[in-house]
């Protein structure tokens, strides 16, 4: 598959003051990726585990006390490779909206509360399209009827949106000038299921009628199994394991996606989920070895010693734990 972004050995610190002591929050640590075009890459984990500092980092929106200590994120847009980290500000600047977009997580606030919708329109994306305003609002109005948006909600104030619709919109200005990369973090985590599942239809729809490809975000695994093409599990700052969306679903291989997959809800079937003892790690003070290991059912002595490489099992699959690859990796 042709890849639109490759992320490789990707790590991502922040410095913290923890009583009284410097210390680095390692919340995306050797992190490396590929997202193929036209793909939907699902990320999930719990929270604190670094997704949104991992997303942030790939769209080199990094502000200190956040630094890039190594690593790098390449995307290969229509417009030719280029080295997120090698650019300068202002190039970087130059891809958004057009080539990537990014949807961060609580985004449903970037809609100016006290101005009608289209003047948020007109302030992300008029200088960007190079075209008349006329132009412009007849580009905006197809954008939105082709999303299933009416556009009479231009004339509407945000506060006069559900938060649905309100979510929908914030999508739509997001997508407007067809970018190739969306990034989405929790894009539907305040939203009931009903209204869940038309944001995700239209995150599906964006995907076939512009072949965007999207890196999406959330901790929910049953929103991941209706939307992403393939998932990454993240736990505690790396990724552990990795694989289609059905296989992932039908055969979780690492302990902590067994876990999670074990952990949803199923029509039916009425007994408590297993829960998983202890608690995640703090990143400023992560345990040695697999960083899993002093939750895992399944540890050896091998595990609070080393850490697991990520080993590709098969050719779509990778994971990282020595339960599944064997301790002498
Ligand atoms: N500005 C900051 N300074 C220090 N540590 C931070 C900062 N922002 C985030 N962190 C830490 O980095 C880790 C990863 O946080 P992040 O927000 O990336 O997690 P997340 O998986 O997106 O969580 P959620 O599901 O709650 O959104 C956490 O331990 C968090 O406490
Ligand atoms: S490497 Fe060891 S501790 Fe980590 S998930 Fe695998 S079995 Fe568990
Ligand atoms: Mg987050």
């Amino acid at each position: 598959m042709e890849a639109v972004v490759e992320v490789n050995n990707l790590k991502a610190y922040y410095r913290a003051f923890l009583y009284g002591v410097d210390r680095e929050v390692r919340a995306v640590d050797d992190v490396s990726l590929s997202i193929g075009r036209g793909e939907i890459y699902g990320v999930a984990g719990e929270s604190s585990s670094g997704k949104t500092t991992l997303i942030k980092t790939i769209a080199g929106a990094i502000r200190p006390p956040l630094r890039v200590v190594s690593g790098a994120v390449k995307f290969h847009f229509n417009n030719g490779t280029q080295d997120i980290y090698a650019m300068t500000a202002e190039q970087r600047s130059s891809l958004r909206w057009r080539h990537l977009s990014y949807i961060m997580q609580g985004s449903m606030n970037v809609l100016n509360p006290v101005r009608r919708i289209r003047h948020s329109f007109t302030d992300f994306a008029f200088r960007h399209m190079k075209a008349d305003r006329a132009t412009f609002f007849d580009r905006v109005g197809a954008h939105l009827q082709r999303l299933k948006l009416d556009a009479h909600l231009l004339d509407a104030y945000p506060h006069e949106l559900s938060g649905g619709m309100r979510q929908r919109m914030t999508i739509a200005l997001a997508t407007i000038l067809t970018p190739e990369f969306i990034i989405a973090d929790e894009p539907t985590t305040a939203l009931d299921v009903i209204v869940q599942r038309d944001v995700l239809s239209m995150i599906r729809e964006i995907q076939r009628e512009m072949g965007s490809s999207f890196l999406f975000v959330t901790h929910d695994m049953g929103v991941h199994a209706a939307v992403s093409d393939r998932i990454g599990i993240v736990y505690a700052g790396r990724l552990v394991e990795e694989a289609p969306t059905r296989k992932l679903f039908q055969m979780p291989l690492h302990p902590y996606t067994q876990h999670l997959v074990a952990s949803l809800p199923r029509i039916g079937d009425a007994s408590t989920r297993p829960s998983l003892e202890g608690r995640p790690p703090n990143l400023a003070m992560p345990p040695e070895g697999c960083r899993f290991h002093p939750r895992c059912p399944k540890r050896m002595d091998i595990c609070s010693r080393e850490t697991p490489p990520m080993v590709t099992v098969e050719p779509d699959r990778r994971v990282a734990c020595f339960a599944v690859t064997g301790g002498k990796q």
